[in-house]
């Protein structure tokens, strides 16, 4: 009897019924999909063309996660713009935290420490060996790559009515135990890091020191202090296309401005943070992709005004996120360049190929520290008040010309013989050798900590 009553029903007919039904739910879903999908394409005059096969432009938009609240897809060297409209004059949602007023920042004591002169001192300096550091970069290493005239390492800043404390490369450790102590940058923070990593490993056992290979965040680790020295590549500080920290993408400048989280994630449980940013910014105009809008249409903004939105961000970050009785956060201004010899010795040609001493005049600012950017990072900083310190580097290093590694240092690309036959013309006028000028600069960090 039971037999009989299965073979009249059985579940053959229920289970198709309900297959068809979802295919037909899948098909109506689609259809008001891409309803609003090309309502949204057209508002944005997006050059999509929706053809026939509505299933793949579902794909398409599926990816485009316009209306899926997922996170945007990260921007990596291949991200483009498909279109370009001018800035809308957004912001992002930065002020919940963030002071309103100027506070006037308290002064180091009784000491500017970033006003005074070079003083020649070869009895101190090198504060060390570019050959003894194993971690010496080819981008830097001076002497190794010929450079002859090495009184660039001689020199100690001398702050007027003041001297800076000595540096101690134990003393540096023992304020480093148990911390993690990150730079956050681009290519001259990285050379500031390599080069506290040189002031410091020489007073441990290479034994209880380990370098990680070169990443986006590289980490210098000293076992008996339990401490790290770590670099993040960063060059724009909120997300972009140019984070790859080895194959940059220089061509199009694409940020995030509101994404700063990404790389705070990496930063956030550091104890000593060190940040700076400003020549990337320094190549024209650079494109902007808020995280949820339509990946592919790109606002364009100027270098500067790009760099206001990434440090309005930053600086929402620290107001609300970092927690000052635990971490320290100092920002390095400007570092200078060095391309227009006029500029220190006029009716001249040429730029800091071949100059050997610095710059004595006190007053010297050279076109390559653009006085309105120094103007809005102090802006910024001056609402964070006393959350960040402040390294002014950027008057003491102008002075240094003759600092840069020239044509003393690893050229990536081949240079072809017209410009070899030309030093000026590859001449490395950005970054600075070591031992040399970031040495004084990590000798500022020691003051301050
Ligand atoms: C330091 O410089 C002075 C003057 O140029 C020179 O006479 C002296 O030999 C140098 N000392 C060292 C240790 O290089
Ligand atoms: C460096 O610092 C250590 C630890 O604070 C101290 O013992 C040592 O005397 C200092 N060295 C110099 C040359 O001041
Ligand atoms: C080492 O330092 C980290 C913080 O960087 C801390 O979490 C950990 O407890 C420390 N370990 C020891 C053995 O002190
Ligand atoms: C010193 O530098 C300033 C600013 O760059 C310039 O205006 C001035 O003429 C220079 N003075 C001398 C004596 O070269
Ligand atoms: C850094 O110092 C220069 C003068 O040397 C000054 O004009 C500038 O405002 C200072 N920047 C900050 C952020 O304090």
């Amino acid at each position: 009897m039971t037999h009989r009553w299965h073979k009249k029903r059985p579940h053959f007919p229920f289970v198709t019924l309900l297959f068809f039904i979802i295919i037909l739910l899948t098909i109506l879903y689609n259809e008001t999909s891409i309803k609003r999908i090309n309502q949204q394409q057209d508002d944005l005059k997006k050059k999509y063309v929706f053809g026939q096969d509505h299933f793949l432009n579902f794909a398409t938009f599926w990816k485009q996660n316009a209306f899926l609240k997922k996170s945007p897809v990260t921007l990596d060297k291949f991200s483009t713009c498909d279109l370009t409209v001018k800035y809308s004059g957004r912001k992002g949602q930065y002020d919940a935290h963030m002071p309103k007023s100027y506070d006037k920042r308290e002064e180091q004591g009784e000491c500017d420490y970033f006003s005074g002169k070079w003083v020649f001192d070869n009895t101190s300096y090198p504060l060390y060996d570019e050959f003894d550091c194993p971690y010496m970069s080819d981008q830097l290493a001076c002497h190794k790559h010929g450079r002859q005239d090495l009184g660039y390492q001689n020199f100690r800043w001398k702050p007027h009515g003041c001297n800076l404390k000595r540096w101690n490369a134990t003393e540096m450790w023992e304020k480093l135990q148990g911390k993690r102590l990150m730079f956050v940058g681009d290519s001259l923070n990285r050379g500031q890091w390599i080069s506290m990593v040189c002031l410091l490993q020489s007073v441990i056992p290479a034994t209880k020191q380990s370098m990680t290979p070169n990443a986006q965040l590289t980490i210098f680790r000293a076992e008996d202090y339990n401490a790290s020295v770590e670099f993040l590549w960063a060059p724009l500080l909120v997300e972009s296309n140019s984070d790859d920290p080895v194959d940059h993408r220089l061509d199009e400048r694409i940020i995030r401005p509101d994404s700063i989280l990404r790389h705070a994630a990496r930063w956030e449980h550091a104890d000593i943070l060190v940040f700076n940013s400003y020549l990337w910014w320094r190549q024209g105009s650079v494109k902007l992709q808020w995280s949820r809008e339509n990946d592919g249409i790109c606002e364009e903004i100027s270098g500067l005004g790009g760099m206001e939105l990434a440090m309005e961000a930053w600086a929402e970050w620290v107001a609300s996120k970092m927690n000052p009785l635990k971490q320290k956060a100092f920002f390095v201004t400007m570092s200078p360049t060095h391309f227009l010899r006029e500029e220190w010795q006029p009716e001249s040609s040429g730029n800091c190929y071949n100059e050997k001493t610095p710059i004595e005049n006190e007053t010297y600012w050279g076109s390559g520290s653009d006085i309105a950017t120094m103007e809005m990072v102090k802006k910024v900083l001056g609402r964070l008040s006393s959350k960040v310190n402040v390294i002014n580097i950027t008057q003491l290093s102008e002075y240094r010309k003759d600092g840069h590694p020239t044509i003393y240092r690893k050229f990536w690309e081949t240079l072809p013989p017209e410009k070899l036959s030309k030093p000026e013309s590859y001449s490395d006028c950005i970054h600075w050798c070591l031992p040399g000028v970031p040495d004084v600069w990590n000798e500022l960090l020691f003051q301050f900590l």
